[in-house]
């Protein structure tokens, strides 16, 4: 699968972040305040409450800290604060009692973009069967206006965790941007820096590997870390910031797990998406299986072991890129094509910034004042993945694959080293085991 906006060399790449960064920010300001201005929050479905975090950092546990294992870290206060309020419990408990017995974990992992989270809750406010489940919210570093919007969730229980360990939570240490660090292609021993360069001689940057860093801590934190889920036996369905998703999602995704082992019992995961984001799939009255996808994709406890175990694979590989680092050192490990299960049509899309292309065309879907352009037609509402049908496999589709030497960015052994201990820190090491 092509991912045109990665292309580019890491340099380009932090450029031109930096730049959409920088012109996301500015627009999201802006549309912020027309938003506010215009009122048009009181039509989304859920309503923001005052009641901010009084209780942040007050909750002391009994519960052991991590980060007090992790060697490579000095935590600073908003480190620990964070790691802490991990701790608390969910919100809506007394909204939402229960959770229905067969309920898929949903995990939404977000950095700064909050006009794109807006959409995203909106989105998930309408899904069918939304209130069955916990829906965990991931951040990458600490943010108000973020938090604002999870605070407004009322559709079903909401459990927020922050990476205590983001480059975002350090201003000027390690891993977030230290003084002495190597900058771009400095020599360490020529300008007396610190930092290994990756395999095209540049140096780390720490908002660009900290999205690898946080997808790998929010792994093992929700797998093996947190008490909401560490006994979940199901699946866990995961989502980025911008990715909308449509009111069948959640029945078609507990269809899919139902009737994987059955339909395709070498899949080893089921999507709401296809793997080539562009598509919205075939329309045909078939269940599709095909390479596994980076668009609403979930998958057990035993696949999640099979990741885990290969954590040194994932840490080491030179590329910035969580998802053609599984594609390409992870998935390749486990001797066999990786399939995931899906239905023909899509029920997740990611979406971009309207005018603001990151190598989308002209016709993806855009986001505007917190609402996404996306059509939905009758069919997308209700159900439809079909227990009837057979299923199409693509065999050898193209994508990032074992031999691809990777995009670099990556190199510096800090970040293997965080990253292994991330692997660590709730005491599961099986690295190397089959
Ligand atoms: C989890 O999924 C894998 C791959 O589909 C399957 O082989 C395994 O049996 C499942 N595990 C459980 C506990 O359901």
């Amino acid at each position: 699968m092509a991912i045109p906006y990665r292309k580019p060399r890491i340099k380009d790449v932090a450029f031109r972040r930096l730049l959409s960064v920088v012109l996301i920010t500015l627009s999201g300001v802006l549309l912020l305040v027309m938003v506010l201005r215009t009122n048009s929050v009181s039509d989304l479905s859920f309503t923001y409450s005052d009641d901010t975090d009084a209780s942040f950092g007050a909750t002391r546990r009994s519960t052991k800290v991590v980060g007090e294992n992790l060697k490579l870290l000095k935590q600073n206060e908003l480190s620990i604060s964070l790691e802490k309020r991990n701790q608390m419990p969910p919100r809506n408990l007394d909204l939402y009692p229960t959770l229905a017995k067969d309920h898929i974990v949903i995990v939404l992992y977000v950095h700064n973009r909050p006009q794109y989270l807006l959409a995203v809750v909106n989105s998930l406010s309408r899904v069918t069967g939304i209130s069955e489940t916990l829906l965990i919210i991931s951040h990458d570093g600490y943010f108000e206006e973020m938090n604002k919007i999870v605070d407004g969730i009322k559709f079903c229980r909401v459990k927020q965790i922050f990476a205590p360990f983001s480059p975002h939570v350090f201003p000027d240490s390690f891993p977030g941007i230290s003084p002495m660090d190597c900058r771009d292609k400095q020599n360490s021993i020529k300008d007396k820096c610190k930092g290994n360069p990756d395999q095209y001689g540049n140096h780390r940057s720490p908002k660009i590997v900290s999205l690898k860093h946080h997808w790998w801590w929010m792994m093992n934190t929700v797998w093996d870390g947190l008490k909401e889920t560490t006994l979940h036996s199901g699946h866990i369905l995961f989502m980025e910031e911008d990715h909308f998703i449509y009111p069948n999602a959640y029945r078609n995704l507990q269809l899919l797990t139902k009737l994987k082992p059955e339909k395709c019992p070498s899949c080893y995961a089921a999507n709401l998406a296809p793997s080539d984001v562009k598509s919205r799939g075939e329309g045909w009255d078939s269940l599709i299986a095909e390479r596994m996808g980076n668009v609403g994709y979930s998958f057990n406890r035993t696949v999640w072991r099979m990741i885990h175990r290969k954590a040194r694979e994932f840490c080491s590989f030179d590329d910035y890129n969580w998802d053609i680092t599984m594609w390409v050192e992870v998935y390749p490990s486990f001797g066999g094509p990786v399939y995931t299960l899906r239905g023909p049509r899509t029920s997740a899309v990611h979406f971009g910034k309207c005018g603001l292309h990151q190598g989308q065309d002209e016709k993806s879907s855009c986001i505007d004042n917190g609402a996404v352009n996306i059509a939905l037609e009758d069919i997308d509402r209700v159900p439809n993945v079909q227990s009837s049908w057979g299923v199409h496999l693509y065999k050898n589709q193209d994508g990032y694959k074992a031999g691809f030497r990777g995009w670099g960015g990556w190199g510096d052994t800090r970040d293997h080293q965080l990253c292994l201990e991330f692997a660590k820190m709730y005491g599961i090491w099986d690295a190397g085991k089959k």
